[in-house]
């Protein structure tokens, strides 16, 4: 169960996700600039700490209406993101140390109610390469289901990714 602590921190049992700041840089470098974790990103990974921050300054600076996007704390430490940097299209990453543990369903399973209540969207999607087992196995606990395939939708370095195209519709009012 989670709880809205405010319009901008979304609170789990083992998870705060909160707002970027400034100073969340070196600890989104260390994610963004490792190659297990940005195995199946859209881009390589980071090699210079300036585009993390450009990334950081973006995720910070995102309009409201068009983006949604946390950083994911454990014990008070930035371990990762999660949200639409995109709406409706939902994106995540964690650290490698943190995997395995049901962290990425926990934020992902409080965070979509969260994107709903907020966002007239009818369903939230999802662009993930089909060689990128742990996200699709993620997707599908949470209810995603697939929409469409494509070859070569993204080059990122010498290599062409392909995409599985998932959704998950607004759930149905409940009938009281
Ligand atoms: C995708 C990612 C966020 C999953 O994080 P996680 O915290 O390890 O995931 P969870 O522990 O919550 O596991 C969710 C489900 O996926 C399964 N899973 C996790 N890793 C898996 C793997 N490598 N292969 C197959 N299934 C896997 C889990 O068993 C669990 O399913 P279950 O409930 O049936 O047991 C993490 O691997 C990651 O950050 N990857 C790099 C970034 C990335 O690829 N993002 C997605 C881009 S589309």
């Amino acid at each position: 169960m989670a709880l809205l602590g405010s319009q901008d921190e979304i609170i789990t049992p083992r998870l705060r996700l909160r707002r970027a700041r400034s100073e969340d840089l070196p600890a989104i470098h260390a994610i963004l600039s490792d190659p297990v974790a940005m195995r199946f990103w859209s881009s390589l990974p980071h090699a210079d700490i300036e585009q993390s921050r450009k990334w950081l300054a973006a995720m910070i600076e995102a309009s409201a209406d068009e983006s949604d996007d946390y950083v994911v704390e454990r014990a008070g430490a930035v371990i990762g993101k999660a949200g639409c940097w995109r709406i409706p299209e939902i994106g995540y990453i964690l650290a490698p140390d943190h995997w395995g543990k049901g962290l990425a369903r926990e934020a992902l399973g409080a965070l979509i109610p969260h994107i709903f209540a907020r966002h007239p969207i009818a369903a939230i999607t999802a662009d993930v390469d089909p060689r990128n087992a742990a996200s699709l196995k993620l997707l599908a606990r949470l209810g995603f289901t697939e929409t469409g395939r494509a070859a070569r939708t993204c080059q990122v370095g010498d290599e062409w990714q392909d995409s599985v195209y998932l959704a998950l519709e607004r759930p149905a009012p409940a009938l009281i």
